[in-house]
């Protein structure tokens, strides 16, 4: 129950007419025992309190599915997994690396998939991004084409109206030194996921990749200038960044991806230029919102993780991906 995973409660205790929450877990000692509804920032009690481990949370009750929001990062989160798995639950997860984990450690996505199927669990990593703007809303936007010859993918994004772990992940900020000095010592990871993206896109259209080839995060340097003053960014200091991944198939650049997000960006989109017979090319604008559409997409995918086969699953193997609202 960090920011995303709070407001993934807040939305599901307005979907009781199918979901039922039946714990939360954080290992941040500030929020244990406390009522759920007060570390999620409701004004009222859900009767539930926060536990310290999943194996707490389960005592005494049953459930189906995690949803699942900690971290990026697979190696991390592997434990996580294989304890939701070890007690038979679905999950449906935020982790940027798990979107598609061959693309990240192989080893350990297979081993992932081996105990979802001896468990008889499904796992899927899934969200805006990646797990929709520039994976599977370009995987589909390929699907009225004859052939494809590149797929060029820009999402760009005002990262003012955006949670603060987000903020801190850009380095919004910092001097253009101390953002070079914790990108080189990891400290900025920049935006997670673009590898897993162009790899997940790559893999719907059965490409196969010979590189793929993620560049640093650059800094976006402030011009001062932002709308927001509650979020402006001095100038010359870090406003956030800008982050690009290209894929190579048949020796060519067949997949470009271009990720900005800063603060004061003016213009917010999504776009997907597909290069083939016929040229398709949607621009969404403003870009879809990413702490919003993260929420939904773990919500709406829950239903469908939850009637899928198990094992480890991606996204390209999910039923047409959509909104689940069986009562408006
Ligand atoms: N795919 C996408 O499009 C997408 C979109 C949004 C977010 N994400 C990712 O989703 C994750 C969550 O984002 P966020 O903004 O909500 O981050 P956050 O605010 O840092 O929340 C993560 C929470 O998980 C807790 N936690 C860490 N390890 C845990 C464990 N083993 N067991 C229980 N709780 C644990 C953290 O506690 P401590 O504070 O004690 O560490 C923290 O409260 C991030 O990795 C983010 O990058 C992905």
């Amino acid at each position: 129950v960090g920011a995303i995973g709070s407001m993934v409660v807040r939305h599901a205790l307005e979907r009781s007419y199918w979901v039922e929450l039946v714990g939360a877990v954080d290992s941040d000692p500030a929020k244990v025992g406390r009522d759920v509804g007060d570390v999620v920032g409701l004004r009222k009690e859900v009767g539930l309190t926060v536990s310290a481990t999943l194996d707490e949370a389960l005592e005494g009750r049953e459930a189906d599915l995690v949803v699942h929001t900690t971290s990026s990062f697979l190696e991390k989160v592997t434990p996580e997994l294989e304890r939701a798995a070890e007690h038979g639950l679905d999950v449906v997860s935020s982790c940027e690396q798990l979107s598609f984990p061959y693309y990240t450690n192989p080893t350990l996505a297979e081993r992932l998939d081996l105990l979802a199927k001896r468990e008889g669990v499904t796992i899927l990593g899934t969200g805006i991004n990646p797990g929709f703007a520039m994976d599977v809303l370009p995987a589909v936007l390929t699907a009225p084409c004859l052939n494809v010859r590149a797929i060029n993918v820009t999402r760009k994004m005002d990262a003012s109206n955006r949670r603060v772990p987000f903020r801190r992940k850009l380095g919004v900020g910092m001097n253009v030194e101390e953002f070079r000095e914790a990108v080189r010592n990891g400290k900025i990871t920049g935006h997670v996921g673009l590898g897993e993206s162009v790899s997940l896109l790559a893999s719907a259209l059965s490409w196969k990749l010979e590189e793929v080839r993620v560049g640093e995060a650059q800094p976006v340097i402030s011009l001062g200038k932002a709308r927001d003053l509650r979020t402006a960014v001095e100038a010359g200091r870090v406003a956030g960044v800008k982050q690009t991944a290209v894929g190579v198939v048949e020796g060519r650049q067949a997949i470009s991806h271009t990720f900005l997000a800063y603060v004061g960006a003016r213009e917010e989109y999504d776009l997907v230029e597909v290069d083939g017979l016929p040229k398709v090319i949607s621009k969404i604008s403003p870009c879809v919102h990413g702490d919003f559409g993260t929420v939904a997409m773990l919500l709406n995918m829950a239903p469908k993780v939850l009637a899928s086969p198990p094992g480890l699953l991606t996204m390209k193997d999910m039923v047409l991906p959509s909104a689940f609202l069986p009562s408006l």
